[in-house]
This record gives C-alpha cells, sequence and structure tokens, in this order.
C-alpha cells in the first residue's frame, strides 16, 4: 500500500496531547500515513497576511488533505482567526459535521444520526463590521449565489452518497427576505436535480425546537455559516458534547482538513487531561475521504469499545483517566484487536 502524505496541524493548548493520541492509535493500526507536521506561529506572515505561514497552507494543498486541532485566536486589532484564515484562504467551503449518538455514552437522546452542512466562507463571517457613528455598529451578512449553490450541491450529493433520505434547509427568510431568500431559492434549484432526496425547509428557531424535542426528525441539514456555528453545537450537546464530534472542511477537487469542534481548553492544556475522542473522530473522517476505509472502521470501532468498556475514560465524559491513559490502555489495545492483529488483548 502506498503511503499517503497528510498535513498536522497539533494546534495550541491540548492540541498536542491530542494530536499525539492520534499519532499512536495510526501507528498501532498501521495506518499509511506520513505527517507533515507544522505549527502555526504566533507572527503574522508577510506572504499570507496572517499567523497561517505560506509554509502551512502550502502543505495542505500540496497534500490535500489534513488534520488540525484546536487554534487559539490571536488577540489583537485586526488579526482573525486561524481557522477561519484556513477555511478562507483554502476555499473550504463545505463543514460537515455528522452527529451520531455514542453507544456507550449515555445521554437523553438515543440514536441520533444527523449530519449538519454549513456554508463555511461568508455569511456574518466575512469580517465586515464597522462603527458607522459612535454608538451604532453594522456588520454585513455576505450571501451569494455562487457559495450557496456550491454548498446546497455538496449537502445533496453528499445526501445521495451515504444513503441519506432528506436534506433540510435551515433559514430565517421569513425576516432575513433577501439575504436568506437567496440561500433558500439555491437550494431549491438544487433539490430539483435530486427528485429521490425529501427537501424541506426549516426556519431556525423551529428548527431548534424540533432539535430538542426529537432530533430523529432530521437527517441531513444545510444552512449558511452563522446558523451552522449554532446549530452544530446544539447538535453535538445531544450526543455527549463537542469532545465528541467530528468536523471536516472540504473544498474542491477532494481538498480536505478535519479538525475537532472544540476549543484549546487552556485550563487543562498540558495537564494530561485532555479527551482525544473528537480529533481521533475527526482523523475516522479523514482516512474514509481518503478512501482508507478498513482503517478507518478499525479505527471508529476502538474509539467506540473505549467509550464502551469506560475503565480509562477522561474526566469530561465521566472518567478520571489522562489523556495517556486512555490513549495507551484502551485505544491502542482496542486498535490493536479492531485491525485484526490480535484475536484478543485482555
Ligand atoms: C467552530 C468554531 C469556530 C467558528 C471559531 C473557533 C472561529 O466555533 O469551528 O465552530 O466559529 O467557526
Ligand atoms: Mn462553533
Amino acid at each position: 500500500q502506498n503511503t499517503i502524505t497528510a498535513t498536522l496541524f497539533p494546534g495550541d493548548g491540548i492540541g498536542p496531547e491530542i494530536a499525539n493520541s492520534v499519532k499512536e492509535v495510526f501507528r498501532q493500526a498501521q495506518v499509511p500515513i506520513q505527517w507533515e507536521e507544522h505549527y502555526i506561529g504566533n507572527t503574522v506572515d508577510p506572504r499570507t497576511g496572517s499567523f497561517v505561514t505560506y509554509e502551512s497552507m502550502e502543505s495542505v494543498r500540496r497534500n490535500g488533505i489534513g488534520l488540525k486541532g484546536p487554534m487559539t485566536t490571536p488577540i489583537g486589532k485586526g488579526h482573525k482567526s486561524l481557522n477561519l484564515a484556513l477555511r478562507k484562504e483554502l476555499g473550504l467551503y463545505a463543514n460537515v459535521r455528522p452527529c451520531l449518538s455514542i453507544p456507550g455514552h449515555k445521554t437523553r437522546y438515543d440514536n441520533v444520526d444527523l449530519v449538519t452542512i454549513r456554508e463555511n466562507t461568508e455569511g456574518e463571517y466575512s469580517g465586515l463590521e464597522h462603527q458607522v457613528v459612535r454608538g451604532v455598529v453594522e456588520s454585513l451578512k455576505i450571501i451569494t449565489r455562487q457559495a450557496s449553490s456550491r454548498v446546497a450541491e455538496y449537502a445533496f450529493h453528499y445526501a445521495e452518497v451515504h444513503g441519506r433520505k432528506r436534506v433540510s434547509a435551515i433559514h430565517k427568510a421569513n425576516i432575513m427576505k433577501k439575504t436568506d431568500g437567496l440561500f433558500l431559492q439555491c437550494c431549491r434549484e438544487v433539490a430539483e436535480n435530486y427528485p429521490n432526496i425529501v427537501y424541506e425547509e426549516v426556519i431556525i428557531d423551529n428548527c431548534c425546537m424540533m432539535l430538542v424535542k426529537n432530533p430523529a426528525l432530521f437527517d441531513v441539514l444545510v444552512m449558511p455559516n452563522l446558523y451552522g456555528d449554532i446549530i452544530s453545537d446544539l447538535c453535538a450537546g445531544l450526543i455527549g458534547g463537542l469532545g465528541l464530534t467530528p468536523s471536516g472542511n472540504i473544498g474542491d477537487n477532494g481538498l480536505a482538513l478535519m479538525e475537532a469542534v472544540h476549543g484549546t481548553a487552556p485550563d487543562i492544556a498540558g495537564k494530561n487531561m485532555a479527551n482525544p475522542t473528537a480529533l481521533l473522530l475527526s482523523s475516522v473522517m479523514m482516512l474514509k475521504h481518503l478512501g482508507l476505509n478498513d482503517q478507518a472502521e478499525s479505527i471508529h470501532k476502538a474509539i467506540l469499545k473505549t467509550i464502551e468498556e469506560g475503565k480509562y475514560l477522561t474526566g469530561d465524559i465521566g472518567g478520571s483517566a489522562g489523556t495517556k491513559h486512555t490513549t495507551d490502555r484502551s485505544l491502542l489495545s482496542w486498535s490493536y484487536s479492531c485491525c485484526g492483529l490480535l484475536e484478543l488483548v485482555f
């Protein structure tokens, strides 16, 4: 099997610890991936105009695939979030967040299985905020036909290839008539080409209520940027929180950067306390994206077994183990056995 080179941004805070966990699990599962690691510094690279270095950007472009830990948003005027800079610069227009119940981790909801697909480049995230006069500020929400149609097309295509039945466009077009109106129009047009997939439109406030009452009402949800940010956190909450949910940023020509949705958690950084699950699940998404389905399955199983077994869980999901313990004692053993390398580990 040929080795694939993938970019790895361990990131800040708890990032390096959870990235380590992924590296170890990949090694144990004999995944044919070689990492090209990049640390994003704390000075502005004049070639990119942001903290994201030219080399790191080139690395993702060249490899076409990457995994990213959480990154601190630099403080100070004019310094944009690194997460956003990466998405925008690399043209990662669709943010895909599958939200699947984890059998070993009980929440109020059983069998949640939905996917939020968020427009990832514009909307209120366009970075256009101004003071008009003292005491009055404005923010521009940009919605374009191009970006809306592109993400809608991605959502329907995703639904089709993943055997999903329904796409719900989430909006507030009753109030945001022009912006969300255009977004919906684009979704409707794309829906026409997918007669086998049920298309519906749900107003966002109502969507929140329905999600909390009965998540099974939804399948694939597609929406503008800010709504996607909010709804994806709500959905993460249904299955146990951001420590358990993966995420992928997808661009043209298969370009993809997977990431954990959670932050850098500076309070527990370097203390061997972070839960590696979200980044591991994101790495599983990455493997699937690369077509390494066997390895993806094995590692996914190992993650689920670790949680189900419940012996070495981190504090956020009710255990008292450290990042290293959960990795060494549970994840690595389960990866070993799930890969069929050994029948019985215990
Ligand atoms: C996310 C995060 C980011 C966002 C932040 C860190 C910029 O909340 O990935 O959902 O708002 O998109
Ligand atoms: Mn968010």
